[in-house]
């Protein structure tokens, strides 16, 4: 069977789409269908493990994500995945960036799109927030992809 690819970005890659890569396997987990990564925009986080504090929530909702590691997103991406989910509208600039046709383009949206349509609205960055900033990025990302899950 032919899979569904999903890639999660955000800018540094180690606290929003880390998350958004964990909740979203788990929503699909037992569906042999798909495939699931997370990128960032930025290198600055290359080669390491999620933000302490992403983990930490993660782990509080029943999630590992301690197994996955950064890596920059690149124009390829666009070749290997259908569906390329931005946490926001700087992130959704950045990808479009790289986009060299309208096919290309056509694969990106912001992922708070499923809940408010057309309105353009970020998951604001947790990075340099206290922890209640995480906790709210994780409610927002579980509802985002819950309606992701019905929709693939
Ligand atoms: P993220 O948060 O995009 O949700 O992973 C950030 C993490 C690190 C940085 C920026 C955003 N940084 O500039 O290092």
């Amino acid at each position: 069977m032919e899979k569904t690819r999903i890639l999660m970005v955000c800018l540094g890659n180690i606290c929003r789409s880390p998350l958004a890569e964990g909740i979203m396997r788990a929503k699909l987990f037992g569906r042999n269908n798909y495939e699931l990564e997370s990128a960032g925009t930025g290198g600055w986080h290359v080669g390491d493990p999620p933000d302490p504090r992403s983990v930490a929530i993660a782990k509080e909702m029943g999630l590992d994500i301690t197994g996955q590691r950064g890596r920059q997103f690149k124009a390829t991406d666009f070749d290997r995945f259908d569906h390329i989910f931005v946490m926001d509208n700087s992130n959704h600039r950045d990808v479009l960036k790289l986009a060299r046709t309208e096919h290309d383009k056509q694969k990106v949206s912001l992922i708070l799109d499923t809940l408010f349509p057309g309105e353009n609205v970020d998951v604001p960055d947790p990075y340099y927030g206290g922890n209640d900033g995480f906790a709210k990025v994780y409610d927002m990302l579980d509802q985002a992809c819950e309606i992701l899950k019905e929709r693939l």
